[in-house]
C-alpha cells in the first residue's frame, strides 16, 4: 500500500518535473495558489521587426504556461502579405511554436505604400536568412478571416483577440459575420496616435493610417477596444543594451543572436528616421499589447470614443478623440497613455531570456 502510495506520488512529481522543464517553470496561479488557465490569444500581426519581437515575447509567456497561442493571422501591412506570412511562420518555428496555424491575409483592392524602409525588404531586418524554414504554405493557409471567425464563434468571451497590424484582417471577418468581434474576450489594438504627430504623416500612425476604412469598422465594433497608440509606444525603446544583456544570459542561443541582429538593423534604420531621440535602440510598439495583458501595472488607460478619419487630403488615417469637457456618452474604447517604462522593458527582457534560455 505504502509502496503503491509512494510510487503514485513518485510519478506525479516526475510529471511536475517533466512539465516544469518543459515549461520554463512559471505558471499563472490565483490568490490561493490555484493554478489559472492560460489566456488564450489570436495575434493578427504583419512581421515587421517590432511584430518579431512581440510574437517572441508571446512565446515565452506560452512556455511559461501564461498564455496560449490559438492561431497567428497574418496581414499585409509593414512587407506585403506573402512576406508578413513567411515571416510569421518562421518566427513560430524559430520559437518552438512552429506547430501554430498561421492564416494569410485578406486581400485588399488598393495598395498602400509599406514600411520595408524601416523593416527591411524582408520585413526582418534583411536577417531573413537566419531564421529556420516555415513549415506553413501560403497555398495551403486558410483565411485569416475564416480563422478569426472560426476561433471566435467556437469560444466565445474567451479568447482575446491582439493585433498588432492594420486591422484589415478584423473588419473582413466582422464584415462576413457581423457581430464577431463581441465575441472576442477582449480586443487589443497597437494603433493610433493622440493629440501628438503621427509616424508615417503628421497626423497619422501607420496601422491606422493603412486601412482606415477597416479602423472605423473595428472601432464600430464594440464600446471596450483597448488601444496602445504612439503616446505611450514611442516612450518604449529597447535598446542595444537590453539585447545584449540578453544575449548574456543565453550566449548559445539562435533566438538571442538573432534578437541581436534585428535589434542593431532597426537601431540603426530608427537613428535615420530620428525616432527615439538619439537612443540606440527601437520602438517595441507591438510589445506594448503584451504589457496590457499580462504586466498590466506598468499602464494607464483612459476611456474615450475614438473616430478614425476616412476622407480628409491630409489628415486621412488620424484617430480623433474629444478633450472638450462635454459630455460623452458613448466611449468606444480605452487609450493607453502612460507607462511604466522601465518596468515594462525589464519584465519583457526577462521573459526573452526565459525563452532564450530554452532554445
Ligand atoms: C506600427 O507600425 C508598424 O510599422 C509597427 O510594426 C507597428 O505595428 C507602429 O506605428
Ligand atoms: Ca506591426
Amino acid at each position: 500500500m505504502f509502496s503503491r502510495e509512494l510510487s503514485r506520488c513518485l510519478l506525479s512529481l516526475t510529471a511536475a518535473v517533466a512539465i516544469f522543464a518543459q515549461t520554463g517553470g512559471a505558471a499563472a496561479s490565483d490568490r490561493d495558489g490555484t493554478p489559472s488557465p492560460p489566456r488564450k490569444i489570436l495575434l493578427d500581426t504583419d512581421p515587421g521587426g517590432d511584430d518579431a519581437f512581440a510574437l517572441l515575447w508571446l512565446q515565452s509567456l506560452a512556455k511559461q504556461r501564461l498564455a496560449e497561442i490559438v492561431a497567428v493571422t497574418t496581414v499585409a501591412g509593414n512587407v506585403r502579405g506573402e512576406l508578413t506570412f513567411a515571416n510569421a511562420g518562421k518566427i513560430l518555428a524559430l520559437g518552438g511554436f512552429g506547430h501554430v496555424e498561421v492564416g494569410r491575409c485578406v486581400p485588399r483592392q488598393k495598395t498602400e505604400k509599406d514600411a520595408a524602409h524601416i523593416h527591411g525588404t524582408d520585413g526582418m531586418g534583411n536577417l531573413a536568412q537566419m531564421l529556420p524554414e516555415s513549415r506553413h504554405r501560403l497555398s495551403e493557409a486558410r483565411s485569416a478571416e475564416d480563422i478569426i471567425i472560426e476561433k471566435l464563434a467556437a469560444a466565445p468571451g474567451e479568447i482575446t483577440l491582439v493585433a498588432i497590424g492594420p486591422l484589415t484582417n478584423l473588419a473582413a471577418a466582422e464584415g462576413k459575420r457581423p457581430g464577431i468581434l463581441a465575441k472576442a474576450k477582449e480586443v487589443v489594438v497597437m494603433g493610433g496616435v493622440f493629440c501628438r504627430p503621427g509616424n508615417v504623416t503628421p497626423q497619422a500612425e501607420f496601422n491606422i493610417s493603412y486601412d482606415p476604412e477597416a479602423a472605423e469598422r473595428v472601432f464600430a465594433s464594440r464600446n471596450d477596444i483597448v488601444v496602445l497608440p504612439l503616446n505611450v509606444t514611442q516612450r518604449i525603446t529597447f535598446t542595444e543594451e537590453l539585447a545584449e544583456s540578453v544575449r548574456q544570459a543565453a550566449p548559445n542561443s539562435t533566438i538571442a543572436r538573432f534578437l541581436v541582429a534585428l535589434c542593431d538593423f532597426l537601431t540603426k534604420t530608427t537613428l535615420g528616421y530620428r525616432e527615439a531621440e538619439g537612443a540606440r535602440g527601437f520602438h517595441v510598439h507591438d510589445a506594448a499589447t503584451l504589457a496590457y495583458l499580462f504586466y498590466p501595472e506598468t499602464l494607464w488607460l483612459q476611456r474615450a470614443r475614438v473616430h478614425v478619419e476616412t476622407q480628409g487630403q491630409w489628415t486621412r488615417g488620424q484617430t480623433v478623440i474629444d478633450q472638450r469637457h462635454l459630455a460623452k456618452p458613448e466611449p468606444n474604447a480605452w487609450l493607453a497613455l502612460q507607462v511604466d517604462t522601465v518596468n515594462l522593458l525589464a519584465s519583457m527582457a526577462e521573459d526573452l531570456k526565459v525563452l532564450c534560455q530554452s532554445k
